[in-house]
């Protein structure tokens, strides 16, 4: 390169910066506001994606004056320590799922873990975009936590190692479950043995025979290969498995007000990412769990569903007074839902 088409790439990759918006003052070019991002699942399942997305919209719209660095796969945290960290500040923002708050003191968040408390995503939005969920975030804020968004994932299937068509064939099996309550009794009312896991420890728990089986939305059992360990798959979207956003509230009260409302359009436009691809990432995965031919996949009849949820519908009671009967009967009525038909 000559002196001077040197001189021209210089000046050239200065006005794209400049108009890119990207040419920052030597003060903010030194020290943008670091947002750091940590989750738990792979890049390519809704979560992950819609994180990444954050990310990138956070740097355009504040023009690099905020960085988010998202850390994914449980790379800085596992689950109860990202919890941790995000109380003392040591990272700024989390998506954990709906089943992890209730360590947090706020267990009314376990209402989402209830099987067959959502028929499908507009139940779920009826509460999630309503005045439910919003009502739910604003519990968070006495734990120094806001509440961003909601995140979808999907309807959690079961796996293990043999067929799961009948109720019977849960009986003993010792089944990999996040720290909820509400799981906990869940998978006892149909007579399995659970346990409280780490996401980022099930896959060697599964291999290694630690546990049986597990449930998850079919986006996470792929991206985390669990199939490749697990020879029987039933899709008895039996319960929900989502997330809520959140950040640390001295943090974000502390941000200038201009970055706060960049920062709320790029969250927006990220949570229309991870809902939009919620569903289609969680066909894909199953297709591509049946293409792998690993994995026998079983689609439960009417019948068999309706069994599982005889089985598992107690749980409502059994659980109401943990959750809050306020929050429970909230919920019902968004989603129209009857229990006494039950
Ligand atoms: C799990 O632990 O199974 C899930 O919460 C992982 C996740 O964040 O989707």
């Amino acid at each position: 390169m000559t002196r001077l088409t040197r001189r021209l790439a210089l000046a050239t990759a200065a006005v794209s910066l400049a108009t890119s918006g990207l040419l920052l003052t030597p003060a903010q070019a030194q020290s943008p506001i670091v947002i750091k991002f940590s989750h738990v699942v792979a890049n390519d399942t809704p979560k992950g994606k819609a994180a990444d997305f954050f990310a990138k919209r956070a740097a355009e719209l504040t023009k690099g004056r905020v960085k988010v660095e998202v850390y994914p796969n449980s790379q800085l945290y596992k689950d109860k320590e990202e919890m941790e960290a995000l109380q003392l500040g040591s990272v700024q923002m989390l998506a954990p799922s709906l089943s992890k708050f209730a360590p947090l003191g706020v267990k009314e968040f376990e209402a989402f873990d209830l099987p067959f408390i959502f028929d499908d995503y507009t139940d779920l939005h009826a509460v999630t975009q309503g005045p439910v969920g919003a009502k739910l975030l604003k519990k968070l804020e006495s734990r120094g936590i806001t509440g961003l968004a909601y995140w979808d994932n999907g309807f959690k299937v079961m796996s293990a190692n043999k067929p799961l068509k009948s109720l019977e064939d849960y009986k003993g099996l010792k089944m990999r479950i996040q720290s909820s309550k509400v799981l906990d009794a869940q998978m006892r009312a149909i007579g399995a043995l659970p346990q409280v896991l780490a996401f980022s420890e099930t896959y060697q728990a599964l291999q290694t025979g630690v546990v049986d089986g597990t449930e998850n939305p079919p986006s996470n059992l792929y991206t985390q290969k669990m199939h490749e360990v697990q020879k029987h798959l039933s899709v008895t979207n039996h319960g929900y498995l989502g997330y809520a956003v959140v950040v640390n509230k001295k943090f974000w009260d502390g941000l200038p007000a201009d970055l706060r409302a960049q920062l709320t359009q790029a969250m927006a436009e990220a949570t229309k990412v991870a809902n939009d691809s919620a569903f289609k990432d969680n066909q894909d995965a199953l297709a591509k769990v049946k293409a792998s031919g690993k994995t026998t996949i079983y689609e439960p009849s009417k019948g068999d569903r309706f069994l599982l949820k005889k089985a598992m519908f107690p749980v409502h009671k059994q659980m109401a007074s943990r959750i809050g009967d306020e929050t429970l009967q909230d919920i019902y009525k968004a989603t129209h839902f009857d229990p006494t038909k039950m």
